[in-house]
């Protein structure tokens, strides 16, 4: 039987972190998320958050939030199954299904309670779950609590999938995918990947969480795509373009039906403070109307590629607000990391093992102006001067 973590161990973890300089720290932000934050005592440009539509300081937003309060409390007082499902869930779900074209939806407390959801109520030991490499974490979480088989495929690989596949005749099988890549930003060929499934009767998880709120006119990845199957669970979140907090599944009322009854992290959980439920009916409303700030946020997107490029930063083939600037090493990455912030631009540096190559994280949100993404570049551009 192994050890009973102690506190010397723990100790010696945290120690071991620190020297290999992986200890993950907490920085405090002073200010609503915006195109600029107060992080400690500096003024920082941020290309760091997922607010894609620059909606998490929206004054009609807030407005909604504090009406919703006014309405409904702040808690919503129990899980959504014993006394907590209360009527602006009920329109938010509405107004969600109907905006990504599914029957029916389901909210969750966070995208990641929902995937975790997901799997709990759709595998077990017996499924073979098929993760693209690239996947958000959350994806991966489920299967490896169900002990379910995982198997990671190369990223965006639909031959080695198929083959993968195949080996797994007599098995259950899922296969997950982010729709944009949380690190890459690139998208997954959601079409031929429901053809595959369709061929292996496996199931297709896709993971919107940075396409809802932005592609297809706002109404997410999946809209508008022909898809081979049914076996299709959409989830996506509330936390990214609508700029607030929670996360959604979508898909056939008997899928939803399904999920209410085992979904342990939709049964087991506090549902949604009501008043959050109520602005983000308002958010999806904002979203779904905001079609300038999607056309200047695909502006800024482009400025961004071509300036980067032709000062000859390393892009990765993305179109959407998530542009990584690949680095040759994390050591490279914490270098730029913290010479940006010294000129008052904060980018995240992502390093293994968060992603196979360190790179700055640059993300654009319709919050920023064209300067701002001048700004940027004319930073970079001093950085490759100094080097
Ligand atoms: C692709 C993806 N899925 C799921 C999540 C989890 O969503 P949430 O932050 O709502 O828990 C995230 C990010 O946080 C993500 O990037």
């Amino acid at each position: 039987m192994g050890k009973l973590l102690g506190w010397s161990e723990i100790e010696l973890e945290l120690e071991q972190l620190e020297s290999q300089e992986l200890r993950r720290k907490l920085h405090v932000v002073r200010s609503p998320q915006d195109s600029y934050v107060i992080r400690g005592s500096q003024r920082l440009l941020s290309f760091c958050s997922n607010d894609y539509l620059g909606l998490a300081n929206h004054p009609e937003i807030i407005g909604a939030l504090r009406q919703g309060a006014r309405l409904y409390g702040v808690g919503a007082g129990g899980s959504h199954l014993v006394c907590g499902h209360m009527q602006p869930h009920v329109e938010l779900e509405q107004a969600l299904s109907e905006c990504v074209g599914q029957e029916a939806s389901l909210l969750f407390g966070s995208g990641y309670l929902a995937n975790l959801g997901i799997m709990g109520a759709l595998a077990s030991r017996h499924t073979t779950f098929f993760a693209d490499r690239l996947n958000h974490a959350s994806l991966n979480e489920g299967a490896l609590l169900l002990r379910a088989k995982l198997v990671r495929y190369q990223h965006m690989n639909l031959s080695q999938l198929s083959r993968l596949m195949s080996l797994e005749k007599n098995r259950q099988k899922i296969v997950a995918t982010d729709a944009v890549f949380s690190m890459d930003g690139d998208r997954a060929p959601l079409e031929e990947l429901s053809g595959l499934c369709a061929e292996h009767d496996a199931w297709l998880i896709v993971d919107d969480a940075h396409g809802f709120g932005l592609l297809n006119a706002g109404r997410g990845s999946l809209y508008g795509t022909r898809l081979a199957t049914d076996q299709i669970v959409y989830m996506a979140t509330l936390s990214k373009a609508l700029g607030g907090y929670g996360a959604f599944v979508a898909g056939r009322q008997i899928l939803i039906d399904y999920l209410v009854q085992k979904a342990k992290s939709y049964i087991y959980t506090t549902a949604m403070p009501p008043a959050m439920a109520y602005a983000m009916c308002h958010a999806l409303q904002v979203a779904t109307m905001a079609h300038e700030k999607r056309e200047h946020l695909s502006r800024l997107i482009q400025v961004f590629r071509e300036g980067a490029s032709t000062l000859g930063w390393e892009l990765l083939p993305s179109d959407t607000p998530i542009q990584p600037v690949m680095m040759q090493t994390s050591k490279r990455a914490m270098i730029l990391y913290n010479r940006l912030l010294e000129r008052g631009v904060l980018v995240p540096a992502i390093r293994p093992p968060t992603v196979a190559q360190a790179r700055l994280r640059v993300s654009l949100s319709a919050a920023h102006t064209n300067e701002d993404v001048l700004k940027l570049l004319e930073v970079l551009d001093g950085l490759l001067k100094r080097e």
